[in-house]
C-alpha cells in the first residue's frame, strides 16, 4: 500500500481551501451518539483515518454506522451489545478511553483498555479518572491486561476541580454528567471551542448544559433524542496548516467557512509576523504573502492561546521568516517529534533551554522535577531548504513535514502519508488545488 508522498517544493501556492469538519469535534460526536435513542445524523464529518478506525470500533461493539453521503454519517446504536472495546483498538484510537461514557451508560459497568503513551508524550489519563471516581463511579485498573474496568454505584453527582484542564477529560466528564438525576458540576475545565461544539449537539437532542466560565454544569437531562441532523464546526487546525504554508510559499489563499472567534490568536500572531490577513466575507479568510515575513516568538497554551495543534504549523512559517524565533510548548512534552526531520532539508533549529519559575503550573502536562524536557526550539529562518527524505511520526508534526517539503527546492519523500492522513481530509487534492506537486507513492 502507498504510504507516502513524492513532493517536488518550491513554488508559490494561490488558490481556495475549503474546510472539512474538525477532526477533534467529528471523534466525539460519533462517541456521544452511542448515548441517543434512535438514529443520530451527523454532518460535515471528515473521512479521516481517525475518524475511520473509530467507525470500526463502534462497529465492533455492534453499533450501525454508515455514511449516506460523503461527509453525512448516519449511527444508531440500538444494538449496542458490548462493554468491552477489544484491546487492539486501545492504543490505535486514542480516544476510545472516551467510551467510559456511552458504556456506562448502556451497562452501568465497562472494559476499556488504558490508551497508553502516545508519540507527543505520555499523555496519562490520571485527572480523568479521578474525575469518574469525584462523580461516584467505581474504577480499577488491571495491570496484568492494561483494562480499566468502571462500574456505577450510583447516579452520577457532585462536583470535579480538575487540577490541570484537560480538553478530552472536560467532554467525558460531561458526558457521565449526563447520566445524573440531580446535578455535576465539573471546574477547572478546558475551554476549547470543540467542547462548546459538543455541548450544542447534547443540548440540541435534549441534553442539560449549561457553560459558565472556567466551569460546566449538567442538570438532569432528558433521554436523549436528535430532532434534526447536527453539522459540526470547521477545522481550525486545518486552516492554520494550510495558511501558513501558503504564506511561507510566497502565496495567497483563501480559506473558510470559519468563524473568527476560533482562530482570534491565529490572527493576531499572523498579522504580527506581516502575513497578509484579510475577512472576505461569509466566513472566508485571505492570508497572502506581504513581501516579508517577520520572527514572531510563540507559547502555545489552552484556548484563546495559541493552540499547541498549531506550533508545527508555526515552525514552517518562521523557516521563512527574516531572524531568529523561538517556540515554547507547554501542553505536551514531546511535540518537537519534527525537528531532526526539518533539519535533514537544511533547516536550522536547534533546542534550547529556558528556566520557567514554577514549572509545575507553567506547563499542562504532569512535570517531573528530574526528568529533562525538551520545550524549547529556536529557528534560524531564511534558509534555502533542499530536497530530503522525511519520515512522520506524530499527526501535526507530519503537516509539517509535508508542507515543508512543498517549500523545498527538489523532490522530496514524505514517508508516513497515513499518520498525516489521521487528520487531514483529501491533502493531496487540496494541494494539488492550491497548485502543489504532490502525489502518492
Ligand atoms: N494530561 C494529563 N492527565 C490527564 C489528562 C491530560 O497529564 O488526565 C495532560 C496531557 O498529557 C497534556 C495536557 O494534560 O500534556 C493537556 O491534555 P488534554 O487532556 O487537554 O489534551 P487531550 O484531550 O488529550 C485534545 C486534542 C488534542 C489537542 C489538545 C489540546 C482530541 C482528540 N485531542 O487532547 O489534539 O492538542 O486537546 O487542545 O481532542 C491533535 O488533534 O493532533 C491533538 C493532539
Amino acid at each position: 500500500m502507498s504510504d507516502s508522498y513524492l513532493i517536488s517544493g518550491g513554488k508559490p501556492l494561490k488558490g481556495e481551501v475549503v474546510l472539512s469538519g474538525a477532526k477533534n469535534v467529528a471523534l466525539k460526536t460519533i462517541i456521544a451518539a452511542l448515548m441517543f435513542e434512535g438514529n443520530v445524523t451527523l454532518k460535515n464529518i471528515p473521512r479521516i483515518n481517525d475518524v475511520l478506525d473509530l467507525i470500526e470500533l463502534i462497529k465492533s461493539l455492534g453499533v450501525k454506522a454508515k455514511f449516506i453521503e460523503k461527509n453525512t454519517l448516519l449511527i444508531n446504536s440500538s444494538n449496542l451489545n458490548s462493554n468491552r472495546v477489544d484491546l487492539q483498538y486501545g492504543s490505535k484510537i486514542r480516544v476510545s478511553f472516551m467510551l467510559f461514557g456511552p458504556l456506562l451508560n448502556r451497562f452501568g459497568e465497562c472494559y476499556v483498555p488504558n490508551p497508553g503513551g502516545c508519540r507527543i508524550g505520555a499523555r496519562p489519563i490520571d485527572r480523568i479518572i479521578k474525575g469518574l471516581v469525584a462523580l461516584g463511579i467505581k474504577v480499577d485498573y488491571d495491570t496484568e491486561t492494561g483494562y480499566y474496568h468502571a462500574k456505577i454505584l450510583s447516579k452520577p453527582k457532585g462536583k470535579y476541580n480538575f487540577e490541570k484542564p484537560s480538553h478530552t477529560g472536560t467532554e467525558l466528564l460531561m458526558m457521565i454528567g449526563l447520566m445524573t438525576d440531580k446535578q455535576v458540576v465539573i471546574e477547572n475545565i478546558a475551554n476549547e471551542p470543540e467542547i462548546n461544539d459538543l455541548v450544542l449537539y447534547l443540548n440540541s437532542a435534549g441534553a442539560n448544559i449549561t457553560e459558565e466560565k472556567n466551569k460546566i454544569v449538567i442538570t438532569k437531562s432528558s433521554k436523549l433524542k436528535q430532532k434534526e441532523a447536527f453539522t459540526i464546526m470547521s477545522d481550525r487546525n486545518e486552516l492554520v496548516t494550510y495558511a501558513t504554508l501558503v504564506v511561507a510559499s510566497g502565496g495567497d489563499v483563501t480559506i473558510g467557512p470559519i468563524d473568527e472567534n476560533l482562530i482570534a490568536s491565529f490572527l493576531e500572531i499572523m498579522r504580527e509576523a506581516g502575513a497578509g490577513v484579510e475577512e472576505i466575507s461569509n466566513f472566508k479568510y485571505r492570508f497572502y504573502f506581504r513581501g516579508l515575513i517577520k520572527p514572531v516568538n510563540i507559547e502555545t497554551s489552552p484556548h484563546p492561546g495559541f493552540m499547541t495543534d498549531w506550533q508545527p504549523s508555526w515552525a514552517i512559517l518562521m523557516l521563512k521568516a527574516e531572524g531568529e524565533s523561538i517556540i515554547h510548548e507547554r501542553v505536551f512534552e514531546n511535540r518537537f517529534s519534527y525537528v531532526d526531520e526539518l533539519k535533514k532539508l537544511g533547516a536550522k533549529i536547534d533546542f534550547v533551554n529556558i528556566t520557567v519559575e514554577n514549572p509545575e503550573f507553567f506547563y499542562h502536562f504532569n512535570f517531573e522535577k528530574e526528568r529533562l524536557y525538551k520545550q524549547t526550539i529556536k529557528i534560524q529562518g531564511s534558509e534555502e531548504l533542499h530536497n530530503a527524505i522525511l519520515d512522520i511520526s506524530d499527526l501535526r508534526a507530519g503537516a509539517a513535514l509535508a508542507c515543508a517539503a512543498l517549500l523545498a527546492e527538489g523532490e522530496s519523500v514524505v514517508n508516513g502519508a497515513s499518520i498525516l492522513e489521521r487528520g487531514y481530509e483529501d491533502f493531496v487534492e487540496k494541494v494539488k488545488k492550491l497548485g502543489g506537486e504532490i502525489k502518492k507513492v
